[in-house]
């Protein structure tokens, strides 16, 4: 490792902290890029600080992105390697979830959505430095690929801490609602399910209360304790640090 150390100063690489974990010792390094090449497709129906209209990324996303050009169905074939399921991950962040189970389940498709190029910019490197080929992923909103995807392709989708927009007149943007679940039953496979964590009581409970009117959907497990194999992520870290506890809500495609 020294000689690597070494070397990604050189480079331009910023040492960002050393994990230990899964038998590794592992030093993480980020890297701002250049501009390189457009985006291919606009994002639509994003707010903030987040909107990448016009902005750019590492070509290596293009080796990985999810091609919303080409017909949708078969599903599998959008991936290097053949896949017997499909799970879509909304809003990834920086990626660790996404990056964690691509590597446990190689059989598994997992296409990873998120709109905040920093955070896509950091999965590409990962997925990209694993070699991982399970991995499809799509910078912008994960409405567009739900429109997209073929009717009961998935049999999971995990939506980890969304945003939960706080002031009453932002709820329409909360990802879950009645349009998000009528979009989510279509893609989502019989007995197929939603995973849900959150650290926002409100949310909690709107998600509860969203799930058991919604026909399509019943209510599974809804815990304090996370999902078997569960690695964590980036924001659930930073909500344990500022003292919030999270739950965990499986919602079930009837
Ligand atoms: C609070 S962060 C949680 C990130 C990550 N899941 C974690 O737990 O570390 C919410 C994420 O959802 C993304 N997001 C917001 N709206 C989205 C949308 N419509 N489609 C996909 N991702 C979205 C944001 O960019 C942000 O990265």
């Amino acid at each position: 490792m020294a000689a690597n150390l070494a070397l990604y100063p050189r480079l331009g690489y910023r040492e960002t902290g050393r994990v230990t974990g899964d038998g590794f010792r592992r030093v993480n390094f980020e890297k701002t890029l250049a501009p390189r090449i457009a985006l291919k497709a606009p994002v639509d129906g994003l707010y903030g600080r987040r909107r990448v209209h016009g902005h750019t990324i590492d070509p290596t996303y293009d080796r990985y992105a999810l091609d919303l050009e080409a017909p949708a169905a078969p599903l599998v074939r959008h991936f290097e390697v053949p896949v017997g399921a499909v799970r879509l991950e909304v809003g990834f962040g920086g990626g660790e979830h996404l990056v964690h189970h691509a590597r446990s389940a190689p059989d598994v498709g997992l296409i990873g959505v998120e709109p905040f190029e920093s955070g896509m910019m950091r999965a590409v490197r990962d997925v990209a430095a694993e070699g991982l080929a399970n991995v499809r992923l799509y910078l912008g909103d994960a409405r567009r690929v739900l429109e997209w995807l073929p009717d009961g392709a998935l049999d999971r989708v995990d939506i980890l801490y969304p945003d939960p927009w706080h002031k009453k007149k932002h709820w329409k943007r909360r990802f879950v609602s009645v349009d998000g679940l009528d979009r989510l039953a279509r893609v989502l496979a019989p007995g197929g399910v939603v995973r849900f964590a959150s650290d926002i009581p409100s949310y909690v409970a709107w998600t509860r209360a969203h799930a058991a009117a919604h026909p399509a959907f019943a209510m599974g497990e809804d815990s304090a304790t996370p999902w078997e194999g569960w690695p964590g992520t980036r924001y659930e870290a930073k909500a344990f640090r500022e003292g919030r506890t999270p739950r965990y809500l499986t919602l079930v495609r009837a």
